[in-house]
């Protein structure tokens, strides 16, 4: 029995008012919803221990990104180890965010799956494909990729800690959803290249992400191999965030 997920990264949107406005009403709605699934919040980093002190035990915290280091002279960085003593429980790592826009490259990604694994954080390791590697036919090739290279250093006893983010890059933000089918193949993939590798694939947790509302999410997260589902825009609106948990078989 795989964990199911839902978990919004709220990238760097919100301030104080938000979480006291959007965290306290979340908590509040999936308080009656008893469909398993694990509720994750991961807003920017300074408003981790506010978003902790709202969340209560039933949802989680997370962080958007940690540092390849542990501590030292790396001014802006934050470490793995900071956001666990920090309170989260979940790292992002390698949102095509970082990749595209902060030049983050599968070396450094690799690095940080094994920090945030090393320091007890569950890694939620991002993967997805540009359009114009999807029109080449490329898409697998490049997904594959990407996790190979992420999970390298990932030893047998920290595979429960590994969650995998399908977010085709051209989906994100964009109101263009992956249609079920064509999520649900390439989740398959992904698992293909972790029974591959080794791992315990039927018991990773994948989620997909990129423009899932509260409309489309009942269909993603039908598919078998959809666990969850990680969420942008509709994380910052509580009604839209709540629609989507309750959409979890
Ligand atoms: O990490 C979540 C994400 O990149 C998807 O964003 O706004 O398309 O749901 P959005």
């Amino acid at each position: 029995m795989r964990r199911k997920i839902v978990a919004g990264n709220w990238k760097m949107n919100g301030s104080k008012d938000l979480v006291n406005s959007l965290v306290g009403q979340i908590r509040s709605e999936l308080a009656s919803l008893d469909n398993g699934v694990e509720t994750v919040i991961i807003p920017p980093a300074l408003y981790v221990g506010d978003v902790l002190s709202q969340a209560g035990a039933a949802l989680t915290v997370g962080i958007q990104n940690v540092s390849c280091w542990d501590s030292g002279a790396y001014t802006g960085e934050i470490s793995a180890v900071m956001a666990r003593d920090a309170g989260c429980s979940v790292a992002l790592v390698g949102h095509s965010e970082r990749r595209q826009l902060f030049g983050e490259t599968d070396e450094q990604v690799a690095v940080k799956v094994g920090k945030a694994l090393a320091s007890g954080l569950d890694a939620v390791i991002c993967v997805g494909e540009t359009l114009e590697e999807r029109e080449a036919g490329k898409a697998e090739e490049v997904v594959s990729a990407q996790i190979r290279k992420a999970v390298a250093d990932v030893s047998n006893g920290q595979w429960s800690q590994v969650v995998v983010a399908y977010e085709p890059v051209w989906a994100i933000g964009t109101g263009k959803t992956a249609t079920a089918d064509d999520a649900q193949a390439m989740h398959a993939a992904i698992r293909g290249v972790l029974k591959e590798l080794g791992a315990p694939a039927e018991e990773i947790t994948l989620l997909y992400g990129g423009s899932v509302k509260a409309d489309n999410a009942a269909a993603l997260f039908g598919q078998p191999d959809i666990d969850g589902g990680l969420i942008g825009g509709a994380s910052l609106k509580a009604e839209d965030f709540v629609g989507i948990c309750r959409a979890m078989p």
